[in-house]
């Protein structure tokens, strides 16, 4: 029988050996170099259809999210979450959110198969969304080849206030990523990288502490868009 951790492995092997990439590293993270978009995009969407059955993030950790953006936002009405596979945060973000329109993007041409989500790659802003989500929530920051791009479309899409939430936990760090997920990075090189491509609309106000749940640990680093 092929074990969850086997088919992770075998992924990583898989983009390895699609991938060629090069691994740079600077202070506080990691960024796998493709040679071109093309490999970038195969090699995700390779991972993403072996691992298409896997789920990283829990409801828990959405509710509270989203009870969160209620206190801070009051009513939400449209948010974002990237990179979400099967589709499964933006349901839990509408099922505690009752009324709001959450939308998930994905690389892959499998984004399709599930409600509410569309094949998007998430570096490149959409004219539809600019200025208008309340939230932006993503745990797969460790898939951007340009991280700075990547947080500078999450920004574009907010609206004055809104906030981006980014989750931070043991598989984000720079020894966990790969040709896979290129990017890893400490939370103070996140944070610095975040407030360096986007201090110019916005800060960063805090992180939320999830350390201690036990089933999803995390740490959420939280960016306010200037009002
Ligand atoms: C580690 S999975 C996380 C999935 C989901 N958020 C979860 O918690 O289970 C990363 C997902 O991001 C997607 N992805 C990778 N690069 C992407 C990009 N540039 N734009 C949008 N989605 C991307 C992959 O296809 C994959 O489904």
């Amino acid at each position: 029988m092929t074990t969850k951790k086997g088919i992770f492995q075998a992924a990583i092997a898989q983009a390895e050996a699609t991938a060629n990439a090069e691994r740079q590293e600077a202070e506080g993270y990691v960024l796998y170099k493709y040679n071109d978009y093309e490999t970038y995009r195969r090699v995700q969407q390779d991972g993403n259809k072996a691992k298409l059955g896997a789920q990283y993030v829990q409801k828990g950790h959405v509710f509270f999210l989203a009870g969160y953006l209620e206190r801070e936002l009051g009513a939400v009405r449209f948010g974002l979450c990237h990179g979400v596979r099967r589709g499964k945060e933006q349901g839990w973000f509408r099922r505690r959110l009752k009324g709001a329109e959450v939308i998930g993007t994905d690389i892959s041409e499998t984004a399709t198969q599930f409600p509410n989500t569309v094949q998007w790659d998430f570096h490149d802003p959409n004219p539809e969304w600019a200025g208008r989500a309340d939230f932006v929530y993503t745990n797969s920051w460790d898939h951007a080849f340009d991280p700075e791009r990547a947080f500078n479309a999450w920004v574009d899409a907010l609206r004055p206030g809104g906030l981006l939430l980014l989750d931070h936990t043991p598989g984000h760090v720079p020894r966990s990523a790969s040709a896979l997920d290129p990017f890893g990075a400490t939370e103070a090189a996140l944070e610095g990288m975040l407030t360096r491509a986007c201090g110019a609309r916005g800060q960063v106000v805090g992180w939320l502490d999830r350390s201690g749940d036990t089933d999803y640990p995390a740490r959420v680093v939280v960016f306010r868009r200037n009002p």
